[in-house]
């Protein structure tokens, strides 16, 4: 092959991004880093493991968010309180520069509706709620539990949508949730593609269609922490980070 042929016919390079600090988003606001209570950090000492990391990231502040899911994680704002007290006496015994708070990620189900009522929900951010739905599907009650919490003064976010399936056949489905002033907030490691290939490519239909309010780690365990080498080079991530869309800056000194 002649040099001109080589040089014309060599592949086409990828191209490479710089892998994206987080220290321009700055808030990570959907996380299970209280020890032993849900599914997240499994004591003290995985805990700080784990925030030590997203610290490395870039983070300077984390609103940690346990489930609370009657059925499987019957957390109070107590317990998640009392959880955060101990980790922020851990972390100043360790030196470790990080504002450190805790909320919770709410399942939508009776149980939420009864809190709701009786004005029991932890809020970060002011009054924004952090609440999850069944991956099965969408829960009948959806539309006006959202709108019952809007009612209350509270700001809906509605962590992870890439990963609620039943809403991917139809982009209006999302769309219509935006409109009715639902936040979306989605989880960095959709776009590794740890949930499939289907939720990554939702995950980029979002950024793309400018849906997405907040963005999260929902960091459990060092899985997660290991999925962020492939993931910090991801150009939709550093399209949305730079997009000015995301609120997760904005809330830091809140
Ligand atoms: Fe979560």
């Amino acid at each position: 092959m002649s040099f001109f042929k080589k040089l014309f016919s060599s592949p086409k390079k990828e191209i490479e991004i710089e892998p994206i600090n987080m220290s321009a988003v700055a808030l990570d606001m959907h996380s299970h880093l209280i020890p032993g209570i849900d599914d997240g950090a499994k004591d003290m000492e995985d805990a700080i493991h784990l925030i030590e990391q997203l610290v490395g990231f870039g983070y300077r502040y984390i609103i940690t968010t346990p489930h609370i899911y009657r059925e499987l994680y019957p957390n109070t704002a107590k317990i998640i309180l009392e959880g955060r007290d101990h980790v922020r006496e851990e972390l100043k015994k360790r030196n470790i520069s990080v504002q450190f708070d805790a909320a919770a990620e709410y399942f939508l189900d009776e149980h939420f509706m009864d809190l709701l009522k009786a004005n029991e929900i932890l809020t970060w951010g002011g009054n924004h709620v952090l609440y999850e739905l069944s991956f099965d599907s969408e829960p009948y009650y959806f539309k006006t539990a959202t709108f019952q919490m809007q009612l209350a003064g509270y700001q809906p976010v509605l962590a992870h949508p890439e990963r609620y399936l039943y809403w991917h056949d139809k982009f209006s489905n999302y769309e219509s949730v935006v409109e009715k002033d639902i936040l979306l907030q989605l989880n960095i490691n959709s776009l590794s593609g740890q949930y499939g290939p289907m939720v990554k490519k939702m995950s980029e239909k979002l950024i793309d269609a400018g849906l997405i309010s907040f963005l999260g780690t929902d960091t459990h365990h060092m899985g997660h922490v290991h999925l962020w080498n492939t993931v910090s080079k991801n150009p939709h991530l550093k399209k949305l980070v730079e997009s000015g869309n995301l609120k997760n800056p904005g809330l830091v000194n809140h």
